[in-house]
């Protein structure tokens, strides 16, 4: 029998596709190329099943939503008591790209906030920047399946007017948590930000967490339960930023969005969900993106509580 999941995908997808609120990022000028009225929506389960309707094979930059992963990544390479030293778990409340560190401990608030996420990148194994950046591309490319490539020109266009996270940067080196240069450590950050994926990839790299950390089609292990654990804790509880209370009551699974407009969620043990759709919010989440999660949510029920 055919899945009727495809149909009801493209139902929701045809609900969205009216809305027209946002606009998509600016601040990083290559983003504001993007065409806005790109919208795709993938989904696999833990069994490696991937349902996908409409944009879900057009490539995007990761942007935040390398996040997660590269802090998995960093748990995996410096371990949880290096990490935990130096990034904090509490959403900041804040918007993503705060120049704010915890008043207590002197920590970023969290890493999915960019002071902690460029904390994370410069945890992850490698003699320099470039080690880092390849390192982080290749187990990107095992989550998702397939080789994946930067985007150069969000690269540079990022890099060149990438004075916030460079204030960042210095920030973090004289409170002594980035050790070696803040300039090369941001650069590999950004780099790690402009690595294309389409919304079918993301919902792989998703399924990979809701699995435990197995890559669902080819079985390879990619993270040790404890830290997607971690991964999926912080998600829950900072993933969507200054608006991590709402989604939490509405929709209620972990999930990371990106200022490019994909955004993923995770139900744990059952499936990894991706929605591409550039217009943000005030918050840098995807308007049509929170707005299919939120139906899916009801419709299949996927709230936690
Ligand atoms: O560091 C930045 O500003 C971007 N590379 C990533 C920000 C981002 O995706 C925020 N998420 N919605």
């Amino acid at each position: 029998m055919e899945s009727p999941i495809p149909d009801y995908l493209r139902e929701l997808l045809d609900r969205c596709t009216g809305n027209e609120q946002g606009a998509v990022a600016d601040y990083i000028p290559e983003l504001a190329r993007a065409n806005p009225d790109r919208l795709g929506i993938a989904m696999t389960t833990v069994e490696g099943a991937t349902y996908t309707v409409g944009d879900a094979d057009i490539d995007f930059s990761i942007q935040s939503i390398s996040k997660p992963f590269t802090y998995g990544l960093a748990l995996s390479d410096a371990g949880f008591d290096a990490v935990l030293s130096k990034i904090g778990v509490e959403p900041s409340g804040d918007a993503f790209n705060e120049i704010s560190l915890e008043e207590v401990t002197g920590k970023p608030f969290n890493p999915m906030i960019n002071a902690g996420a460029i904390t994370a990148h410069s945890l992850v194994n490698g003699a320099d920047s470039e080690a880092r950046v390849e390192r982080i591309r290749e187990h990107f490319s095992a989550l998702a399946g397939r080789e994946l490539s930067f985007d150069e020109a969000v690269n540079s266009s990022e890099f060149d007017t990438a004075h916030r996270n460079l204030a960042i940067g210095y920030m973090l080196k004289t409170v002594g948590i980035l050790e070696g240069d803040p300039v090369d450590v941001v650069r590999g950050y950004i780099r790690q930000c402009s690595l294309n994926v389409t919304a079918r990839d993301l919902s792989i790299m998703a399924a990979t967490l809701a699995n435990g950390g197995v890559q669902p089609n080819t079985g390879e292990r990619l993270f040790w339960p404890s830290a997607v654990r971690q991964a999926l804790s912080v998600m829950l509880t900072c993933g969507m930023y200054d608006a991590a209370g709402d989604w939490m009551s509405v929709v209620g699974i972990p999930a990371k969005s990106g200022v490019a407009g994909g955004l993923i969620g995770v139900l744990p043990g059952q499936i990894g969900i991706a929605v591409f759709s550039p217009k943000l919010d005030d918050h840098g989440n995807s308007v049509r993106g929170v707005k299919l999660f939120e139906r899916l949510s009801r419709d299949m029920g996927l709230h936690l509580m």
